[in-house]
């Protein structure tokens, strides 16, 4: 197995900390330490990701996500810390005043163009279309995939696993619930658990943009990819991974009323505050299957950050 090189991005280790709710203790791992304006599990995959792109010494790195997604945030924020230009493709429209990321995205001076849902659709390829075209005009560039979730950015995620077994003894953990945008983190979680033997733990993605088996698609086809791609010698087994459906029917973008009332309980008891679109309806998930029934389930929660995303979403919190 030859592990690939990273940058310093993230502020890692990331506390772990001893949680509460209506009564049920559990474990918090708070990866939205990672920093502040860079924050959120997508620092680790871009300590990787924009190491490959320096190292490829290109001019720009192009990637895209939602208007509010946390991935683009992070990775035009963390590229302008490096000295590489952006673009970003965004699903969405633009705003005179942007809020939450976007707010953050504008800031930066990287280049945005937005897309309706349907010609988003297509992102992969406007990407690689449009860095032929910037290829012409003798710009380099590297194309981050959605959510960082390629078979070299999961390696964040992968090798979070040997951080953690360093705070906690993963062998008396049953489980990890973590949001599943594109997959990469739930893969990555995956796999560091296999290659370090813990292979009882259950990674329970719940999933807020994809269906349940285009997800566990997605994770499948990532783990297996990068197995592959980096000689890595284990068998994964998928048993592990558990998706924890139906948590996003309202759609990627909102949240229910009922949601918002349990994240503002939460926020009461701990001061934590989730985010609408990701971590919110993952400890929604977290609290239905595992905390709601108060039996003790060693199952940890991956708080994977996105903030800035609830401002964009005051109004849903202030009801
Ligand atoms: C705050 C937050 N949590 C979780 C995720 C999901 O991560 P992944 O895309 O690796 O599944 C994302 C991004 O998609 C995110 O921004």
């Amino acid at each position: 197995m030859k592990e690939p090189k990273k940058l310093k991005l993230a502020n890692i280790p990331t506390p772990l900390i001893d949680s509460e709710f209506e009564g049920c203790k559990f474990k918090i791992k708070r990866d939205d330490f990672t920093g502040m304006e860079l924050s959120g599990n997508k620092v680790r995959k871009l300590e990787y990701l924009l190491y490959e792109a320096k190292k490829q010494n290109v001019d720009y790195v192009f990637t895209s996500g939602g208007d509010q997604s946390n991935h683009a945030r992070a990775t035009c924020i963390a590229a302008m810390q490096v000295g590489i230009k952006s673009k970003l493709f965004l699903w969405g429209k633009d705003k005179k005043i942007a809020e939450g990321n976007l707010f953050f995205d504008k800031l930066t001076n990287t280049e945005i163009e937005y897309f309706t849902k349907k010609e988003y659709a297509n992102v992969p390829l406007l990407m690689e279309k449009e860095k032929v075209k910037f290829e012409k005009k003798d710009k380099k560039v590297y194309v981050i995939p959605s959510g960082g979730s390629s078979t070299l950015g999961i390696w964040g995620y992968i090798n979070f696993m040997k951080e953690l077994s360093e705070q906690i003894d993963i062998k008396k953990l049953n489980g990890i619930v973590v949001a599943a945008g594109t997959g990469g983190t739930a893969a990555g979680l995956l796999l560091g658990a296999e290659i370090l033997g813990f292979n009882k733990l259950k990674i329970y993605p719940v999933n807020v943009i994809y269906s349940e088996n285009e997800i566990k698609n997605k994770i499948s086809s990532l783990v297996k990819s990068c197995v592959n791609d980096y000689k890595i010698n284990i068998n994964p087994d998928f048993n592990n991974l558990v998706v924890l459906d139906g948590y996003s029917k309202e759609g990627y973008k909102n949240i229910t009323k009922s949601k918002v009332k349990v994240l503002k309980n939460f926020f009461k008891q701990s001061g934590i505050l989730l985010d609408p679109i990701y971590t919110g309806k993952a400890f929604v998930a977290f609290y239905e299957n595992f905390l709601r029934s108060k039996k003790k389930s060693n199952v940890l929660f991956l708080h994977t950050g996105g903030l800035f995303g609830t401002f964009a979403k005051r109004k849903d919190f202030m009801m």
